[in-house]
């Protein structure tokens, strides 16, 4: 299996550092940053170069410059045909294959920057020219870089990128709002990050390694008249639900938006 990468920044380097070794070959407009990944990959001259060694392509430019891509390399890959894979936030699948004009296999794929800690959670959903080869090829890719799993139905994509591509921002804000608190009540900060990052990471473990549902969990923190039920209180007071569903709200109308440019 041969890789080829069209951009070597942040989220393309992330999948190569996880990447066992392999055939890889890449292209980016600043050769410093494929050089940077080392002798693993193999740095081409061209995007062409690349496009004619690769069996699966992966497209990690950012969105609006795609369409530049398409239009400078579409006689290419025409020619050769690869598994393309796209990594652009709002790029439907209707969207890539009229940009390529031609039928083949094409997949968008979803990571999130947790995958330079091998801890991505990425989606991904295909034309039906992606047989169960193909599936097991992307599965095992991005599967070195965290979990992975199909997101059938293209038309929940945009959810799947506010919960898992987005997401860790808020998650990061979340952390960080503890960790300032704890500072505010005395800590210092970089005890404070640690304990506000652990917790939130064993919480997780915790909703996953459990059967019951988080509301149990919280009920199970809350001790009646305690201290925890205080703090849970002025949450649901100040509407902390509410406005995590105006962000996710959000981001999904973006992402719509970006799919119709
Ligand atoms: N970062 C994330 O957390 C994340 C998460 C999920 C999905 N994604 C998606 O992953 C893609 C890449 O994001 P990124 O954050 O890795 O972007 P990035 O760090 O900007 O990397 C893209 C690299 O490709 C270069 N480039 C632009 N046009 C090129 C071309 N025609 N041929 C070769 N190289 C070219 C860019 O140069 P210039 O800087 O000059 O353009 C840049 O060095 C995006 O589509 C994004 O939506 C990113």
């Amino acid at each position: 299996m041969r890789y080829g990468f069209i951009g070597a920044g942040n989220m393309c380097s992330a999948i190569i550092k996880g990447m066992a070794a392999a055939e890889i070959y890449v292209y980016d407009i600043y050769r410093e940053k494929c050089e940077a990944l080392g002798s693993k990959v193999n740095v081409c001259a061209d995007n062409n170069e690349v496009i004619a060694n690769a069996d699966m392509l992966i497209l990690g430019v950012k969105p609006n410059m795609l369409q530049g891509f398409f239009d400078a390399h579409k006689a290419a890959l025409q020619e050769h045909k690869p598994l393309l894979v796209s990594l652009a936030a709002g790029k439907t699948i209707d969207f890539l294959e009229e940009c390529i004009g031609v039928d083949m296999p094409v997949a968008r794929v979803m990571p999130n920057i947790n995958s330079v800690c091998m801890s991505s959670t990425t989606g991904y959903c295909c034309n039906k020219l992606v047989n169960a080869e193909h599936k097991n090829q992307i599965e095992e890719l991005f599967g070195n870089i965290g979990t992975v799993m199909e997101i059938a139905d293209e038309s929940k994509f945009p959810v799947f990128t506010a919960l898992a591509g987005s997401s860790p921002a808020f998650c990061y804000m979340y952390i960080d709002a503890l960790a300032r608190a704890g500072q505010k009540a005395g800590m210092s900060r970089d005890q404070a990050l640690q304990i506000a990052a652990e917790t939130v990471l064993g919480s997780a473990k915790m909703i996953l390694a459990s059967e019951e549902h988080p509301f149990a969990l919280i009920d199970r923190v809350c001790s009646p008249g305690g201290t925890t039920i205080e703090g849970v209180s002025v949450l649901q007071k100040e509407s902390f639900e509410s406005i995590i569903n105006s962000a996710i709200e959000a981001v999904i109308e973006k992402d719509k938006t970006l799919a119709q440019k």
